[in-house]
């Protein structure tokens, strides 16, 4: 398998990289490490513990907001007041799988919590939940990141009706580009049709022409809008766009863009997760920024094991790789961002360069399937030519009664990490 022709790498790329799904079970919570003693310093609602949520949480946990209930009020809060304080210690709350500590780099877009941050949360409920001064002013709520500009926006087309009777309907939508010639995709924004079901969409780009038209034959080839693709974009592509609700804009690191050719349709692919299903159809666009050209043209590299397997019955199963980073013209690389994958079995993920350093490249100390994203590092990562790479992944198969092998179904699982790249 590792001795794979580029073309059946792609295929398995694309095959893997779709199940870049998401799921929906509920998160689960680290039991509270005991009870713990009341402050000594008194700790109030208005005046300490709502400005970290309006840092921190209320873009989510707003009327409107992807979570499933408010932290706004002091009301709001003490109803899930233990579980906030669970939430936050055991680090599911905010939402963000990648060690963002510093021992395995800084994220531009991390979602995290100060420890002293997460005592005052710790301590309030501790301290019996007090109010303080509901006059206190707070801080404004911080928004999700926006584009500064829209080139071009992608739309599925159709008020897409989603498949009623499954819980996961995923469906690629063929888009063709509103310009010509060769543009360079900097930055995106997802606006879901219908927020409840829109659960995870990934754009991928045809790696040819002839990919393109397979994608355009395709399309509405079983009588309904787009083609049915669980797994995979079913053509050969490569992503473009990976998106999850909650991360707002993406703008990607600047000076850089990915490749897109006016001429080759785009693929959207949708994951609606119809657990909380509202009957209603779905039209989502995806607004794009573009640019004629770029410093440094940027491509999606990706380290991953093809030849996964994973025995039945194992708490911890962890799975060892070497490899170089797949794609690209070879030569020194600087890396800018990770995008780590696995299923459901999946439970920890790490990347190593193989160098004197062993320079981490990204650390999924507690993977959950319903937070997988991008990762961009504050500081981008310059690589020894073609440097050899450790992927780790671990799984728990306790449920699994044979081996489970690489595939894009979700009984299938993967381990992979794409990486945003580019030359030095
Ligand atoms: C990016 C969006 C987002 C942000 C930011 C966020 N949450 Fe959440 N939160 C959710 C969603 C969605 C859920 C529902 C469970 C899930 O999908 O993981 C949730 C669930 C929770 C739960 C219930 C967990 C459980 O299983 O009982 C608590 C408590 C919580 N959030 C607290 C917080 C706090 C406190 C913050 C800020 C420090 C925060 N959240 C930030 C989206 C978010």
């Amino acid at each position: 398998m590792r001795q794979t022709s580029v073309l059946s790498l792609l295929l398995l790329l694309v095959l893997g990289l779709v199940l870049a799904g998401c799921d929906s079970g509920p998160s689960v919570l680290v039991p509270d490490g005991g009870d713990r003693p009341p402050p000594t310093d008194p700790v109030y609602f208005h005046e300490d513990v709502l400005p970290i949520l309006a840092e921190h949480c209320l873009m989510c946990h707003s009327a409107g907001g992807i979570a499933p209930f408010e932290l706004r009020t002091y009301d709001d809060a003490v109803e899930v007041g233990e579980r906030m304080a669970e939430a936050t210690r055991s680090r599911i709350m905010p939402p963000f799988v990648v060690d963002a500590s510093g021992d395995c780099n800084h994220y531009t877009n991390a979602r995290r919590l100060e420890d002293a941050e997460i005592e005052v949360i710790g301590d309030w409920v501790a301290g019996g939940m007090l109010e303080g001064d509901p006059t206190t002013p707070v801080p404004p709520t911080v928004t999700l990141p926006t584009l500064d500009r829209v080139s071009s926006t992608l739309d599925i087309g159709v008020q897409y009706e989603p498949d009623h009777s499954i819980t996961d309907d995923y469906r690629c939508f063929v888009v063709e580009p509103d310009w010509t010639g060769i543009k360079y995709i900097t930055g995106a924004d997802v606006r879901p049709g219908n927020a409840e079901i829109a659960h995870h969409l990934i754009v991928f780009a045809p790696v040819s022409a002839a990919e393109g038209a397979r994608a355009r034959r395709l399309d509405g080839s079983d009588g309904r809008p787009g083609y049915q693709c669980f797994g995979d974009a079913v053509v050969t592509a490569l992503p473009v766009v990976l998106w999850a609700p909650g991360a707002g804009a993406q703008r990607y690191p600047e000076g850089t863009g990915i490749q897109l050719d006016g001429s080759v349709p785009l693929i959207v692919q949708m994951h609606y997760n119809l657990l909380a299903d509202n009957g209603e159809p779905d039209r989502t666009h995806v607004d794009l920024t573009l640019e004629d050209r770029v410093d440094t043209e940027a491509w999606m590299g990706l380290v991953a094991d093809f030849g996964l397997e994973i025995p039945p019955r194992m708490p911890s199963f962890t799975n060892e790789y070497e490899g170089n980073i797949a794609f690209g013209p070879g030569g020194a690389y600087r890396v800018w961002g990770a995008f780590p994958h696995m299923h459901t079995m999946g439970r920890q993920l790490r990347v190593e360069a193989m160098d004197a350093a062993s320079t981490c490249m990204v650390d999924v100390p507690r993977w959950d399937f319903n937070w997988q994203g991008a990762f961009w590092y504050q500081t981008p990562i310059d690589l020894e030519p073609n440097q050899p790479m450790r992927l780790s992944c671990t799984y728990d198969s306790m449920e699994r009664d044979g081996t489970t092998y690489w595939g894009d179904s979700t009984q299938d699982e993967m381990c992979l990490s794409f990486f945003y790249v580019t030359r030095r």
